[in-house]
């Protein structure tokens, strides 16, 4: 189930509820070059193989949000990114609480798909077409806000 949470009031539940480990903080990173996004496509777990996300993973303990952000770049797509900030509200995802946060990439630096079975830069004429996994299609709109107008 997903759910939106909007109020500061649903940010503190999300907080505790994680701090008494109900769930992990999730970051995904939609990483926009030349006014399209980064998906990546998922091998695991075979529920969701073959499917586009945006690629991100777990925060580790004390580690800030945009850090994981970076590291999990690094790890998956073997590229250096500068985050520029949150997209959308947190989404309650199996795993605790999905966070999006916007990004783009160093200079000189290109993603490469380390740990996906592919990677595809998607404009927004093309964001609904894709078959992105439940969580990351319910940030379609911010992301559409995001790269602007096709
Ligand atoms: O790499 P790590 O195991 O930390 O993370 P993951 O397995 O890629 O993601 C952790 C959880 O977040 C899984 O349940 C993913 O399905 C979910 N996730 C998501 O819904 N959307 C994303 N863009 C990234 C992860």
């Amino acid at each position: 189930p997903l759910r939106r949470l909007r109020s500061a009031r649903a940010e503190r539940l999300v907080a505790a509820a994680t701090a008494v480990g109900a769930g992990a903080v999730v970051v995904a990173t939609a990483l926009v070059r030349d006014g399209a996004v980064l998906a990546a496509q998922r091998t695991r777990p075979p529920a969701l193989a073959g499917r586009w996300e945006l690629a991100g993973g777990r925060v580790e303990a004390g580690e800030a949000e945009e850090d994981a952000v970076v590291r999990e770049c690094r790890e998956e797509l073997g590229c250096a990114v500068s985050p520029t900030g949150r997209v959308g509200t947190d989404l309650l995802i199996d795993a605790g609480v999905l966070r999006v946060h916007a990004a783009v990439l160093v200079d000189g630096s290109a993603p490469t798909a380390l740990e996906h079975a592919g990677l595809r830069w998607v404009g927004p004429a093309e964001l609904e077409a894709v078959d992105w996994v439940d969580a990351d299609r319910a940030v379609l709109p911010d992301l559409r806000a995001l790269l602007g107008p096709s």
